[in-house]
C-alpha cells in the first residue's frame, strides 16, 4: 500500500509551511495510522496559484482530450480499488466491502463526467424581435475550491472534481482531517492516470477556518463545492458571499422511511437496512425515521430488529463486518445521547441501545420502537445504527410530520400500490426518492436536497453544468 502523506501542489508533494503534522486515528483501535502534513493559510494560496496558472491551459484543452485523460483516471481509480479500499477502511472504519464498493462508486463519477465532456451544450436560438440570434455557451468557472467530509473519502470528492475537470475547471481540495490518507492517494493515482500537475491540489488542514478564508479570498477561486453539516455549509455559503462566488452545498439530511401496510415487509426491511446501515449508517441520505402503518407498524418492527440483531459489529477489514466503528468518540455520545432521549420520552430499544464498551468507537445496531413523532431523534441526523419507528394510522398527518423538517435530502417509500407510491413521493420535500428502493445514490442521477439540505445537484447530465458559467453572445451575421 502507498501512502502519500504530504500536501499535493502544483503536481509535487511537499510539507506544510509551518511544519504542521496532523494526527489520523484507526477508529476501529483508536490508535495512529500516520501523520500528514497540515497546510496552511500560504498553502491553500499557493495552491490556488497553481490551479489558476494550470487551468487555463486546460481550458483551451479539447473537451475530447480531457475526457480521455478522465477515462484513464477512472481505469486507473478501479486498477487500484484492493488498495483504496483498505485505506478507506483503515481510516474510515468502513467494512472492506462498503470501501470496495465506496471505490467503485467513486471512480464511476469519472467514466460518466469523461462521457459529459463531449456534451456540453449550449444553444442558439433567433430573438423574438427578428433583429439577432441569441448565442449560449458554457465556459469554465475557473477555479473551484472543494471541501469534503470523512464520510465517503473518495466518492465525496470524485463527485465534485470528475464534473469541475471534465467542464475545464482546476481544483483547491480541503479533505476532512479524518481521513485525508484516501483523498491524497486518489490525487496520487489521478496524477498517475496522466492528469496534468496542477489541475488537483489536495491541502488537509488543522485550521479550516484561516484555510478556507485564504482559499475563497484568493482573486481566481470562482467556486466552492461542499458536502458537509448545514451548520458548517452556512457558515461557508456566508463567506463565499463576500466574493460573490457560486456555490454547490449537499448538507444534512433526515431522510424519513415510510412503510404501508401493503408492503412486502421482507422487501422494505432488506431496503430499510441499505438505507439505514450502508457505510456504518453514517451517511446524508440515511433513513433517519421509520415510518410504519399501524397494521404493519409491529411486525416490521420485530423483523427489522432481527436483521438489526444479525449485524455483526467490528473492525471492517474483519470477515463478516458489516458495521465498523464510528467515526469518533464525540460521534458515539452523540448517537447514545439520542437514543437516551428518546427511551426517556418512552420509547424502548428492542435491540441494542448502547455504546460497545472496549478500544475503537463502536455502537450496538439498534431498534427503537414506539417512538413518539416530536421526539428529539426523529429532528436530529442521528449519523449512527439507530432505527427509530414511529407507527402511523393517518397518512396524511404521516406526511405532514414526514416534511416537518427544515432537511430535505432524501425520502424512502415502500408500498405495492405504485400509484400511491409515487403520488406519496411528490409530497414529500425531499431532492431524492427512493420509491420500493434503499438506495437513491448513482452517479448517472441528481444528487441534491432541497430546503436547507443544500444547493444544486451533483452527478446526471446536470451535474457538469453547476461547473460552468453561462455566457450569452447577442449575434448579428
Ligand atoms: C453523503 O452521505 O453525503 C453521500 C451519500 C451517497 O452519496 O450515497
Amino acid at each position: 500500500m502507498t501512502m502519500r502523506t504530504d500536501l499535493l501542489i502544483d503536481g509535487t508533494w511537499r510539507g506544510g509551511s509551518d511544519g504542521d503534522r496532523i494526527p489520523v486515528l484507526d477508529p476501529a483501535t483508536g490508535e495512529e495510522l500516520a501523520v500528514v502534513a497540515a497546510g496552511t493559510p500560504a498553502d491553500a494560496v499557493a495552491a490556488c496559484d497553481a490551479a489558476a496558472e494550470a487551468q487555463r491551459l486546460w481550458a483551451a484543452t479539447a473537451p475530447r482530450v480531457r475526457a480521455e485523460v478522465l477515462r484513464s483516471c477512472w481505469e486507473n481509480l478501479v486498477d487500484h480499488t484492493d488498495e483504496l479500499g483498505d485505506l478507506i477502511t483503515r481510516e474510515h472504519g468502513k467494512p472492506l466491502a462498503d470501501a470496495k464498493g465506496e471505490v467503485a462508486y467513486a471512480a464511476e463519477f469519472f467514466r460518466w463526467n469523461a462521457e459529459e465532456a463531449v456534451r456540453i451544450r449550449g444553444s442558439i436560438s433567433e430573438a423574438p424581435a427578428g433583429t439577432n440570434k441569441i448565442i449560449v455557451r458554457h465556459p469554465p468557472m475557473g477555479v473551484v475550491v472543494i471541501v469534503t467530509p470523512w464520510n465517503f473519502p473518495a466518492a465525496m470528492i470524485t463527485r465534485k472534481l470528475a464534473p469541475a475537470l471534465a467542464a475545464g475547471n482546476a481544483c483547491v481540495i480541503k479533505p476532512p482531517k479524518e481521513t485525508p490518507l484516501t483523498a491524497l492517494r486518489v490525487g496520487d493515482l489521478l496524477g498517475e492516470a496522466g492528469l496534468p500537475p496542477g489541475l488537483v491540489n489536495i491541502v488537509p488542514t488543522l485550521d479550516s477556518g484561516s484555510w478556507f478564508d485564504a482559499a475563497v479570498d484568493h482573486h481566481a477561486t470562482r467556486m466552492v463545492s461542499f458536502t458537509g453539516s448545514t451548520e458548517v455549509g452556512r457558515v461557508l455559503l456566508r463567506r463565499s458571499a463576500d466574493r460573490v462566488l457560486k456555490t454547490v452545498m449537499e448538507l444534512g439530511g433526515n431522510a424519513p422511511f415510510i412503510v404501508f401496510d401493503d408492503a412486502d415487509l421482507d422487501a422494505a426491511v432488506e431496503g430499510a437496512m441499505v438505507a439505514k446501515m450502508r457505510h456504518s449508517a453514517e451517511t446524508c441520505t440515511a433513513a433517519n425515521r421509520f415510518y410504519a402503518e399501524a397494521g404493519v407498524a409491529a411486525a416490521f418492527t420485530a423483523k427489522l430488529g432481527e436483521a438489526m440483531a444479525a449485524v455483526k459489529v467490528g473492525s471492517g477489514l474483519d470477515d463478516g463486518v458489516s458495521c465498523g466503528p464510528m467515526i469518533n468518540r464525540d460521534a458515539v455520545e452523540s448517537i447514545d445521547s439520542l437514543v437516551g432521549q428518546a427511551v426517556a420520552a418512552g420509547a424502548s430499544a428492542t435491540v441494542g441501545g448502547s455504546p460497545i464498551d472496549g478500544p475503537g468507537f463502536f455502537y450496538q445496531p439498534t431498534v427503537l420502537g414506539n417512538v413518539r413523532p416530536d421526539s428529539p431523534i426523529t429532528r436530529h441526523e442521528i449519523f449512527g445504527p439507530v432505527a427509530p419507528v414511529i407507527p402511523f394510522t393517518d397518512t396524511e398527518t404521516m406526511i405532514a410530520q414526514a416534511n416537518d423538517t427544515e432537511m430535505g435530502l432524501a425520502a424512502y417509500v415502500y408500498t405495492a400500490d405504485i400509484g400511491r407510491g409515487l403520488q406519496v413521493s411528490e409530497r414529500l420535500e425531499s431532492g431524492m426518492v427512493g420509491l420500493n428502493r434503499g438506495a437513491v445514490s448513482d452517479p448517472a442521477a441528481p444528487f441534491g436536497g432541497m430546503k436547507q439540505s443544500g444547493l444544486g445537484r451533483e452527478g446526471s447530465t446536470e451535474g457538469i453544468y453547476e461547473f460552468t458559467e453561462t455566457q450569452y453572445i447577442a449575434t448579428n451575421w
